[in-house]
Order: C-alpha cells, then sequence, then structure tokens
C-alpha cells in the first residue's frame, strides 16, 4: 500500500473546454475505516462525458461537483479492508467513488463483481453504465425492427460502439458516424457496420447520408448533437424513433447554440425523440448486464478499449474525449490488481 492518497480535485469551474487549471493533484492520508465502511483500492476508473456538465454549476439530473474536493465517478475496486458485513477483503467491486487511489464507502451503491465473468474494465464499458445505456436506449426508445435502418452518432464510443452491435443483432442495417478513419476502419471492418462516415473529412454529409442511407432512417441514436444531428434528421422515415442518448459536441459551448427548427419534421413524418438516463431503467439494470454479458461470451459484440496508465493522467483521458481521441470506452488504470 503507498503511504498517501493521490486525489484528483476539481479547483475551478471551466467556461468552454477545460483544461490542466481547473483539476489539482494532491496527496492526503489513506483514510480510516469506520464500522459498517470498506476501504476500497481504485483498479481502473471511467471517464465519461457527463463529467463536463457536473463541473459547471448548473442543475441537472446529478448535482455538480464541489470545488476543491475529489471528482467521482465509475471505479472497478479491490477491498483492502472491511467493516462492512457485505464485503470482504479481496472482493472487486464497482461503484461511484473517487478519483483517488483509495476510498471509503459506507456499502451503498457498491456492487461485488465477479472477475471470473467478464475482465474487470468490462464492467466499466460494455456490460457497465456505457454498455447499458445502448441496451436501453436503442431497444426500450429505439425499439429496432428487422429490415430497418439505424444511424448511430458517436459510433465508435463506448455507447455507440454497442449501439451499432445490437442494432447488427436485430437484424437492422446500420449505419455510423465517427471522427477518424481508424474508427471508420474498426466499425466497418471490426465491428461489420453496413456503412461509415467521417464527419470530419466528409465534403458533404448529406450526400454521403443519402448513399449510407437508400431507405431513409428509422432509428437515429443521438450521441452528439449539432450539426450532425441537423443533418440526419432530414432522412427520417415515417414513425422514426430518435434516442436521445447525448449531446457532446454541445457540452463546451459558451454560448447557447440555435440550431434548425426540427419539431416540423417530427410532426410531417410522425417520429418520437425521447430523452433518456441510463438511471431510468435501474430497476432492469440486472438483466441488461445479463443479455450483454452472453452476447459477449457469444462473440456477437465485441469491444475495445482505450487504457492510459496512472491516475495523475485521468485529467488528460477525460478532456481527450472531446478531442476524439478514444477508440471504444477510455479508462485509466490506476494500479495493478494483485490478487
Ligand atoms: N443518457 C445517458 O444516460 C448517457 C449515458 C452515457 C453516455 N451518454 C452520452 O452518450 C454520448 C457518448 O458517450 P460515451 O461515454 O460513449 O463517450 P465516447 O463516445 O466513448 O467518447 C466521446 C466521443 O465523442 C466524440 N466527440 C467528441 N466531441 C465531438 C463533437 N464536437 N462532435 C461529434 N462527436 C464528438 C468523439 O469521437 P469522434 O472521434 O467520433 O468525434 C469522442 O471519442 C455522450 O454524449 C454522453 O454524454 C449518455
Amino acid at each position: 500500500m503507498t503511504a498517501t492518497n493521490r486525489q484528483i480535485f476539481l479547483i475551478e469551474r471551466p467556461q468552454g473546454m477545460p483544461d490542466d487549471r481547473h483539476f489539482k493533484l494532491i496527496e492526503s492520508p489513506i483514510p480510516d475505516v469506520e464500522d459498517g465502511q470498506v476501504l476500497i483500492r481504485t483498479l481502473y476508473l471511467s471517464v465519461d462525458p457527463y463529467m463536463r456538465g457536473r463541473m459547471s454549476d448548473v442543475k441537472s439530473y446529478v448535482p455538480p461537483y464541489k470545488l476543491n474536493e475529489v471528482l467521482t465517478g465509475g471505479v472497478v475496486g479491490e477491498v483492502m479492508e472491511s467493516r462492512n458485513q457485505n464485503f470482504q477483503r479481496g472482493d472487486i467491486v464497482v461503484g461511484m467513488l473517487g478519483w483517488q487511489d483509495y476510498s471509503v464507502s459506507s456499502g451503498q451503491y457498491l456492487t461485488k463483481i465477479d472477475p471470473e465473468a467478464a475482465p474487470l474494465t468490462a464492467y466499466l464499458g460494455v456490460v457497465g453504465m456505457p454498455g447499458l445505456t445502448a441496451y436501453f436506449g436503442l431497444l426500450e426508445i429505439g425499439k429496432p425492427q428487422p429490415g430497418e435502418t439505424v444511424v448511430v452518432s458517436g459510433a465508435a464510443g463506448a455507447v455507440g460502439m454497442v449501439v451499432g452491435q445490437i442494432a447488427k443483432i436485430k437484424g437492422c442495417r446500420v449505419v455510423g458516424i465517427a471522427g477518424s478513419e481508424k474508427k471508420i476502419s474498426y466499425l466497418l471492418d471490426e465491428l461489420s457496420f453496413d456503412a461509415a462516415i467521417n464527419y470530419k473529412t466528409t465534403k458533404n454529409i448529406q450526400a454521403d447520408l443519402e448513399i449510407a442511407c437508400p431507405n431513409g432512417v428509422d432509428v437515429y441514436f443521438d450521441n452528439v448533437g449539432g450539426d450532425i444531428s441537423d443533418a440526419v434528421l432530414r432522412f427520417l422515415n415515417h414513425q422514426a424513433r430518435i434516442p436521445l442518448c447525448g449531446q457532446i459536441s454541445m457540452y463546451n459551448l459558451e454560448k447557447p447554440d440555435i440550431g434548425p427548427r426540427i419539431t416540423t419534421s417530427l410532426i410531417k413524418t410522425s417520429s418520437m425523440m425521447k430523452g433518456f438516463i441510463v438511471s431510468d431503467y435501474a430497476a432492469e439494470h440486472p438483466r441488461g448486464i445479463v443479455q450483454l454479458a452472453q452476447w459477449v461470451k457469444d462473440g456477437k459484440i465485441k469491444y475495445h478499449e482505450t487504457i492510459v496508465e496512472g491516475l495523475e493522467n485521468a485529467p488528460e483521458a477525460f478532456l481527450g474525449l472531446f478531442r476524439g481521441e478514444n477508440l471504444g470506452k477510455q479508462l485509466v488504470k490506476v494500479a495493478n490488481d494483485v490478487r
């Protein structure tokens, strides 16, 4: 055990794109464990786009991070000491914990995971929160039917790569939109998407969508918003469904974005656009995990992870999400699993 607990604090609220100034690594003593608590050593932590929203002092579905406190997010860790009857030393757990070497938890919202059932990192990705977001957003709102066309933006990221593969399992034509040639190759060659568009290099995204979606769009799984979504929404079929998952293109805007008014196109096509948060389906997560794990085991869902080493690099890994540096799920490895 290292003698100190390194922690990453948010020390200033970003306006626009965050940078190094907004984060600080500090060292404090390893916390004491009281009755009912467990001490957890962080093995992997997840960086996620929604954290950007929590860095601003605005009302949302989760409260903002407090300044000069440790950032929190999804963590897989090992129980080092337990004074809680539900956990034992050596248990591997997943939960919402700090960007730090060691966390103390009451055990609430901490789930024991089976390291034999799936790699530890998968519990923060394909069978964790992002996988569940894809699963419930696509199946409960998108309701893809065989032969339909499903378009997904942010297609080569943690959520998008799973969305496209579930749509393939459901017998759909799948079109991905992503921001690099490496990502386009991954979608086409590894994940068997039917078409993929590089929104950064395309000369005309409308024309590319017309070729990629000859029968229009039945489901648009929106991870990014902005110009990309404006383009896709022109191709909606009758009774199309649009799960609104994320709007990452707008998370760092300093002024509100004014886009085209889309409501008429929703009326004309009798389409449904619905926002959702993965926790809306919390009661059903267990069945989602079982199904995702089975698809992974059967080779029907593949996944990629981009893993940065070192707690000190967590802020850069987080910022990389907005530069499109991650292929698949972005994680930070904090310590070796030494069981
Ligand atoms: N509703 C929910 O419960 C829920 C849960 C999880 C995630 N989400 C949302 O789902 C989306 C994807 O999340 P994720 O965890 O899977 O992240 P991710 O896709 O793994 O990583 C973010 C990706 O977004 C793309 N991106 C960044 N800036 C962009 C821009 N200006 N325009 C277009 N694309 C941009 C980048 O890929 P490119 O190289 O392709 O640009 C980047 O790799 C996010 O909007 C997130 O907030 C929602």
